[in-house]
Formats: structure tokens, C-alpha cells, sequence
């Protein structure tokens, strides 16, 4: 199994802290039955370390294959950097060997004009991967902001660990709408730390196949 979007790397964002850590999740994601995963550490400012992050990576890279696990680069980039970027800029975070490219949104306020912004990037070929579409409110109160990012080409991709939270969380309940009402995107952990991936190892087997 794969795992698209992880914050494995430690000492770039909120994920792992150390290269100990590292290693906790890289083994609670092999006992998950992970396979392979893409790291994707934030990027939330324009001068994010990403030098940095190209250093953690050969570190961790050379642990998740000592374990048996193929880790490869790609980055999770905030909308706010991502709509200042031509799709030149932004092909630098696109999944390692692929035009695929994970990017959030921001929790509370529906982007302004994100079709345009997401068209253009399109069409210099880059495949959009929206990161946990069930978490943003807006969402939460209307599902079609999703389904249409779907409509226009992009993935969505669900955080599995959200189909594990109390079942009248927002973020489940909307989930499992999507699921429910034509989603037809991938699963991710957006693991955070070892614990996260055995919680992944709870629902992953439970998971849709796409
Ligand atoms: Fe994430």
C-alpha cells in the first residue's frame, strides 16, 4: 500500500521532530502494511527550507530502505504560496518523477478563484491533488466545493485517520459523505507521528481500493 501524504521528515514542519521519530513512523508504517510512501512536508511560506528538506529526505530515504519501504519527495503547498506560483515554480514540489502535485487549502475560508489558478496549472499538465478535503468548513457545509474540484480534474484525497474520529465529527461526517456522494479520489494518512500510523494500520484495510 502506498501512502501519498506524509510528514515523515523530521525538522521541517510539524511531523517528525527528529531523526528517531523518523525511524518510529517509518516502522509503524511498514507494521500498517506501507509500502511506499511520499513524503510531504509543508510548505506554508514562500522561503521554505526546502535545501533542508532535500538533506532530511536522503537521510530518511536510506532508513525507509533499510526497512523495506520506498520513500519518495513531494511537499504539501499551502494555497496561499501555491496561487503566487507559475506552474513552472510550482512543478519544484511536485511528486519525485510525476506532475502530481499535493496542495491545501486553508481550514476556515473558501479560496477566492481557485478554478482559474488550478486551470492554469492544469494546463501546463501538473495533476492537482487536494489534501483532505473533508477537513475545511467549507466543505463541511457544502460538499459540491469538493465535487467540483473533482469535476474540473483535481484528486481529492482523504485523511484516513479522520474515518476514525468520533462519528459526529464534522470532518468523518463529511468524509463519509464524499464517499458516499461520487468521490472518486485516494486515501493518505497525513501522518504526524508514529502514533498517526498505527492508527493508519486500524483503517487502512478497510479502505476503498482506487
Ligand atoms: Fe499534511
Amino acid at each position: 500500500m502506498k501512502d501519498p501524504h506524509s510528514h515523515v521528515l523530521f525538522g521541517v514542519d510539524d511531523g517528525a521532530q527528529t531523526r528517531e521519530e523518523s525511524v518510529a513512523m517509518l516502522k509503524a508504517a511498514k507494521e500498517a502494511g506501507v509500502t511506499a510512501i511520499v513524503a510531504t512536508p509543508h510548505i506554508r511560506e514562500a522561503d521554505a527550507p526546502w535545501d533542508l528538506i532535500k538533506e532530511r529526505y536522503a537521510l530518511v530515504r536510506q532508513e525507509a530502505a533499510d526497512l523495506g519501504i520506498e520513500l519518495s519527495l513531494g511537499a504539501e503547498v499551502h494555497w496561499r504560496i501555491l496561487s503566487g506560483l507559475s506552474p513552472e515554480e510550482a512543478g519544484k514540489y511536485c511528486f519525485e518523477g510525476t506532475r502530481k502535485l499535493l496542495m491545501e487549502f486553508g481550514m476556515h475560508t473558501r479560496p477566492m478563484d481557485e478554478h482559474r489558478k488550478l486551470y492554469e496549472l492544469q494546463r501546463e499538465g501538473l495533476e492537482i491533488i487536494v489534501a483532505h478535503p473533508e477537513r475545511y468548513q467549507y466543505v463541511q457545509k457544502n460538499l459540491e466545493i469538493a465535487l467540483d474540484w473533482q469535476a474540473m480534474g483535481c484528486t481529492l484525497q482523504i485523511d484516513a485517520l479522520e474515518l476514525l474520529g468520533g462519528p459526529l465529527r464534522p470532518s468523518r461526517r463529511c468524509a463519509e459523505k464524499l464517499m458516499r456522494q461520487g468521490f472518486s479520489g485516494i486515501f493518505g494518512s497525513d501522518a504526524h507521528s508514529a502514533a498517526d500510523y498505527k492508527q493508519f494500520g486500524r483503517i487502512a484495510k478497510r479502505l476503498p481500493r482506487g
